[in-house]
């Protein structure tokens, strides 16, 4: 296990790996690591031979400065979990190493960015592809783990790589919850105690939502959720769409020929989450 702060001692490393033959799985994250990454790094140590894992809270991917800087930075502990899961190399790279010059590279994203997360986030979505796109230049690996929690990101991230040929399969892997629910973010932690109980309201209406299917409309079940947030107190609703899981775009019916997803965005205090369930699963 070794950790790396400089590119030029990764790309060594990981030219020697590759010239080895080895496969190298790689997880991206932006650190205050939780249940859920740990479970990506479990992933990727099944399914490949060597597994990177690099913390990097990338600048170019918050619209909201306020954001950046509340970010939860805990490098110490993100360390002693990754040693207990194990992992082959982590990468904590500062801002220069990612982008000695500026990153001014524009994506399209062909509309999958138009509402949702792209919308509301105005930039997020090319900032995440400028880091990803840039630390799989990096890492080279064979296969890269992102969570379903970040539907929207993964379809991006799916169209950037198979757009730039990247020789990278995307790997999806479930949203891991608390016992009550409440998917695991690390954004969690900034919540106090009272609206830890508030966000609760995200799981809950999106598992009543999925109980409604069968006898309600996507837009019955789209009222009811907005409705539900709308009365809970504390929560600001930013979103509620039921979605085709591969366009993205609304959909009037359950019958779509892809998953149907419904994914919410709210503010619990200043605390900004988003959630989703898989309404065909
Ligand atoms: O999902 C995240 O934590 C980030 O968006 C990612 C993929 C690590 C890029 O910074």
């Amino acid at each position: 296990m070794e950790v790396i702060y400089q590119t030029a001692l990764l790309k060594s490393r990981i030219g020697a790996l590759r010239n080895s033959g080895r496969t190298i799985g790689f997880v991206p994250t932006m650190g205050a690591l939780h249940e859920g990454h740990l479970s990506l790094v479990r992933f990727c140590r099944q399914q490949n031979d060597i597994t990177v894992v690099s913390i990097f809270v990338n600048p170019n991917q918050f619209n909201d400065k306020t954001d950046l800087e509340r970010y939860p930075r805990m490098p110490d502990k993100d360390l002693a979990l990754l040693r207990s899961t194990g992992y082959d190399l982590v990468f904590m790279p500062g801002d220069k190493e990612v982008y000695p010059e500026p990153d001014t590279r524009v994506f399209d994203f062909g509309g999958l960015d138009r509402i949702m997360e792209g919308k509301h986030r105005p930039g997020h979505f090319n900032g995440v592809a400028q880091v990803v796109t840039r630390l799989f230049e990096l890492v080279k690996p064979h296969k890269a783990y992102f969570g379903l929690k970040d539907f929207q990101q993964l379809a991006i991230l799916r169209k950037v790589t198979s757009d730039l040929n990247f020789p990278v399969e995307i790997v999806s892997c479930p949203i891991v919850r608390e016992c009550d629910g409440l998917a695991m973010s690390s954004r969690n932690m900034l919540l106090s105690q009272e609206e830890r109980k508030r966000a609760l309201a995200l799981s809950q209406s999106l598992f009543q939502a999925k109980a409604m299917k069968v006898r309600h409309t996507p837009d019955e079940v789209k009222d009811f959720v907005t409705g539900r947030i709308q009365s809970s107190p504390g929560v600001d609703l930013e979103y509620f769409e039921i979605i085709d899981g591969l366009t993205l775009l609304p959909v009037s019916t359950w019958d779509d020929r892809h998953d149907v997803i419904g994914c919410i965005a709210a503010r619990v205090g200043k605390v900004r989450l988003i959630d989703n369930i898989n309404f065909s699963s």
